[in-house]
């Protein structure tokens, strides 16, 4: 094969108290790469980008381009390529844009050059091209992109990822506040987190973690929104990023939804809820924002089952 297309979704990290841990892909956005292997050793990069918002097109600056490397060097290879990068998932919103531009790269060149590695190590391979792009190498949003529904981080070094469907239809509601952040805005919401914790803290969000993955494993909506909506560690810290947060979340929690947190690294929030109920709760969240003057946006969208997928060219 010396072409191939692959896309990956984009997605929404930790899930409340699952920081680093747990991820799910969603629907409505997905980035393409588009690989070709070059005779010679030239790197040629091209970027569509539908975001609106500006990105590098230096190739050794773009995550995708940097996992694709990884790949490459991992399996002891060295040949150009060209790439075409098609920009879907909005950037710095809190939804795994990069994330999801490296999951398909790296799905990308594994396929072209054979299929040969494990899918687990393609998340690690995959994280590496993400640090490129926000500083830190976490396993959340690249394993989602990956392997499509829930993803749970067992191993963090090694890594192990342990994958799960949704087994019942939800709708998730995902609001984006018009906030500015500092442009490398990942690093500056992990910036805010403490550096340790209380072992009381640490307790109560372990039950959170718990709750959350019995709530996922069982298919229990009520369970897994509650567990959702008790991150006592990284919401608090970082919810100092979206203005009017918790009267916003106690409204939601009020108008449908089953659980309510922030979305990755923010400053998107999002809820998880019945799909009847989906509509009329986006429409509270965005006019609870706006009467405590933050202008807001969002969609209601669902969990994607599928991950990275891949489309033969030649
Ligand atoms: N787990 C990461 C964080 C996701 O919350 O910082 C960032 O996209």
């Amino acid at each position: 094969m010396r072409v191939v297309e692959v896309s990956a979704p984009a997605t929404i990290a930790n899930l409340g108290p699952g920081f680093d841990i747990v991820g799910l892909a969603i629907e409505g956005f997905r980035d393409i790469v588009r690989l070709e292997l070059r005779e010679d050793n030239k790197i040629e990069f091209e970027l569509v980008n539908n975001t609106g918002v500006e990105i590098s097109e230096e190739p050794e600056k773009n995550s995708a381009v940097v996992s694709a490397l990884k790949v490459m060097e991992y399996l002891g290879v060295r040949r150009g390529f060209r790439m075409n990068l098609t920009k879907n998932v909005p950037v710095g919103i809190g939804l795994g844009s990069s994330g999801a531009s490296s999951a398909a790269a790296a799905y990308a060149m594994n396929t072209i050059l054979g299929g040969k590695l494990p899918m687990e190590l393609l998340v690690k391979l995959a994280a590496e091209g993400e640090r490129a792009a926000c500083g830190s190498p976490h396993l959340d949003n690249v394993a989602p992109a990956l392997y499509g529904g829930f993803t749970m981080i067992l191993d963090v070094e090694k890594p192990v990822i342990f994958n799960i469907k949704p087994s019942v239809d939800f709708s998730i509601v995902l609001v984006t506040p018009k906030v500015y952040l500092p442009k490398n805005k990942t690093e500056y919401a992990r910036s805010l987190l403490p550096k340790n914790v209380s072992l009381e803290l640490m307790t109560k969000q372990q039950a959170s973690l718990a709750r959350l993955i019995i709530g996922i494993m069982r298919g229990d909506l009520e369970m897994m929104g509650e567990a959702i909506s008790r991150d006592y560690v990284v919401e608090p810290a970082r919810s100092i990023m979206i203005p009017s947060f918790h009267k916003i979340k106690e409204h939601a929690l009020k108008s449908g939804a089953l659980g309510f947190s922030i979305s990755g690294a923010g400053p998107s929030v999002f809820a998880i809820t019945y799909p009847e109920k989906a509509e009329n709760l986006l429409k509270e969240i965005i006019s609870k924002f706006e009467e405590n003057n933050v202008e807001a946006r969002g969609i209601i969208t669902k969990p994607s089952t599928l991950g990275a997928a891949i489309k033969n060219l030649e």
